[in-house]
């Protein structure tokens, strides 16, 4: 939830770690967090090379680090594989045969993939990948559900140094065309369907959907029998993974990868235009997605540990893939919603495999809140110790509730920041070291140097607030937006003099902890997604009623952020019953269900400068139904301000 700077200034409450879980955590003090964070930062070279040192190098890095700002090179000259990684390396040792996958499908199948059997997946599909004609350098787009061969086409990209682009199930043809054509995959892995609420997705019908159009370089398809829904198959281009997987081996030795090579592009949104492909590479990614799950969650064989996050969000990427596999550590995977087919889903997941850390959003937790306390105490949650919060502010009340009800008081929170672009947590408390305070995301992670500055870039005081900014190059940061090397520098590297700007606004307490504010950019962050006000207002004006759209977000209880959307319709169009719906509904299908505006206002114009400037702020208060203050004089017709209010239903 968005907090205002006021509301969490007034936060005094601190939760030390306890005795017993300093001792047995890999870091246990304040003072060894310190020591560890100032080295980290003055001498990146000695830390980050110690840390490196427990990956497996196919060839050794000459240097850790080569900062030309704004592009970094980490662990320069070195080779390395992630799926070799979070594979291979634990084959020799006890962990050949300890669970890498657990995972239940929504209507409640079960199935557990040892170290060694993933591994043996991986092979073989990388095996079929390669005989689909797939190289290394290609780009792949995965298009799938919560389930294990998802994580094993990952992986199997990796493997063969194809670069994967996952597209989350939840979004629509229209944004799959679009990813496929930025960054011209060559094929696509999907399913012939999903489950979400006991009903069916059709994932294989939007593939269909996206290729039927326009100039694209997909030659195949591979399609993994899910659902068992019917589909299309178009002969010579779709092809059954199962078929496939007969096909070939299970031996594909993992390809010795440049540490710089593209590991995956993932789609966000920004501010403007469409979103950005934001480009990871290989070393440095896996350092930092493999360093954060060491300390953060502190992981140890014995954890099952469970992170809820989709794979088609970078969450899923680093804490569900990467970062635990890469621990060696056992990853509980989830397809389908937390109250399917009752609202207790989550607490007999957790009760059924002894999931000891579990790593969730705030916007899940409030509605767990609202659904209330008796479908928690229905369950024995008894064998939690760590909890995890990410992708928005987390709200005190929902803090307190998460570590009482949840945490039974005696799980340390971690609430962790980052962003898609940093690639891994950067600001988080440690959970044996550092006292929490709830709503604050406390300190940097190793490596991270964040500020926050004011409107000229000056580092500001105590509680006053800011931009949040990173001061130097961390491993796991993005290397480009894909193909717009122009944008990724004005986007990120501009805004504040050698600093990457991350779009947030934050304030800094005089123990030195971070509170998150929030976006204070044209971005919105709905139920822990993220969401561009420009995508959404294109999609508004892509319908033949609409002439102009300007889209706010506006606080939202239950989802931090909600969508209101100001529509002006083209002369001689009227406002029908219908047509709220039907706007709801297009944008659903342009950019998918996420994106819908909870709210569509009518006008006969949009409150704008005499520059032409629609004014946005104005629009934030009329959309949180507050009174409108501020200067209006530029406006241009005041009786707008009327209407729009009055519209206020
Ligand atoms: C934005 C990034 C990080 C992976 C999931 C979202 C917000 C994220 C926190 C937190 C306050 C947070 C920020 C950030 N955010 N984590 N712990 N406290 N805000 O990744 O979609 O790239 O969104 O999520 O506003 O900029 P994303």
């Amino acid at each position: 939830m968005s907090q205002s700077i006021e509301s969490h200034l007034n936060e005094k409450r601190v939760f030390k770690p306890t005795k017993q879980f300093s001792k047995a955590a890999r870091i246990q003090s304040l003072e060894q967090y310190r020591q560890m964070w100032e080295e980290s930062i003055k001498r990146p070279d000695k830390f980050w090379g110690r840390e490196a040192a427990e990956l497996q190098w196919q060839k050794k890095w000459t240097k850790v680090l080569d900062w030309k700002e704004p592009y970094a090179q980490w662990f320069v000259g070195g080779q390395i594989n992630v799926s070799e990684n979070c594979l291979d390396r634990h084959l020799n040792t006890v962990r050949q045969n300890k669970a890498a996958i657990i995972w239940e499908g929504e209507p409640g199948e079960k199935r557990v993939l040892t170290y060694q059997q993933l591994f043996r997946e991986v092979c073989r599909f990388a095996n079929v990948l390669k005989r689909n004609k797939v190289k290394k350098g290609d780009r792949v787009l995965i298009y799938m559900p919560m389930i294990p061969e998802a994580a094993v086409a990952m992986l199997a990209c990796a493997r063969i140094g194809a670069t994967h682009s996952v597209v989350f199930g939840g979004f629509s043809s229209d944004s799959i065309r679009d990813r496929i054509a930025d960054c011209k995959a060559k094929l696509v892995i999907t399913t012939d369907g999903g489950y979400r609420r006991g009903s069916i997705v059709p994932l294989k019908k939007n593939v269909d959907d996206a290729l039927r159009e326009g100039a694209h370089g997909v030659q195949k398809v591979i399609v993994y029998r899910r659902a068992g829904n019917e589909v299309h198959i178009e002969e010579g281009r779709d092809v059954w993974w199962h078929r496939e997987m007969d096909y070939v081996d299970g031996h594909c030795p993992a390809e010795a990868l440049d540490s710089e090579h593209p590991l995956f592009i993932l789609y966000t949104s920004g501010s403007t235009g469409k979103p950005k492909g934001i480009l990871h590479t290989t070393g440095g990614y896996l350092m930092q997605a493999y360093a954060t799950s060491k300390y953060v969650f502190d992981l140890r064989d014995e954890d099952v540990y469970w992170c809820t996050a989709d794979i088609g969000w970078v969450t899923g990427h680093s804490y569900v893939v990467y970062g635990p596999l890469a621990c060696g550590a056992t990853s509980l995977m989830y397809e389908g919603a937390p109250n399917w087919p009752e609202n207790d889903r989550f607490w007999r997941i957790i009760e059924e495999y002894s999931v000891s850390v579990f790593y969730t959003a705030p916007t899940a937790i409030r509605a767990f809140i609202r659904w209330g306390d008796q479908w928690v105490k229905k369950h024995d949650l008894s064998s939690l110790r760590l909890l995890g919060s990410v992708g928005e502010p987390i709200n005190p009340e929902a803090w307190m509730w998460y570590h009482q009800v949840i945490g039974g008081g005696r799980c340390p929170i971690v609430d962790t920041w980052w962003q898609t672009e940093t690639g891994a947590i950067m600001i988080t408390s440690l959970p044996g070291a550092v006292p929490t305070k709830p709503g604050s995301a406390t300190l940097p992670f190793f490596g991270v140097d964040p500020a926050i500055v004011d409107e000229k870039g000056q580092e500001v005081g105590p509680n006053v607030g800011g931009k949040l900014v990173i001061r130097k190059p961390w491993p796991s940061m993005l290397r480009s937006i894909y193909g717009d090397k122009a944008r990724y520098k004005k986007t990120y590297w501009s805004e504040v003099k050698g600093c990457y700007f991350a779009g947030d606004g934050a304030r800094r307490d005089k123990d030195g902890y971070f509170w998150i504010v929030g976006r204070i950019d044209d971005v919105l962050n709905v139920a822990g997604h993220r969401l561009g006000t420009s995508e959404v207002e294109s999609a508004l004006v892509s319908h033949p009623a609409v002439a102009e759209a300007a889209v706010v977000g506006r606080p939202d209880e239950l989802k931090g952020q909600g969508v209101v959307a100001f529509v002006v319709l083209k002369s001689g169009m009227i406002v029908e019953p219908h047509l709220r719906e039907e706007l709801r509904q297009h944008v659903g299908q342009v950019i998918g269900p996420i994106a819908k505006p909870d709210d569509v206002r009518f006008a006969d114009a949009l409150p704008k400068t005499r520059s032409g400037k629609i004014m946005r702020r104005l629009l934030k208060e009329i959309a949180s139904g507050k009174a409108v203050t501020g200067d209006t004089t530029t406006l241009e017709d005041l009786s707008i301000i009327a209407q729009l209010t009055a519209n206020n239903d």
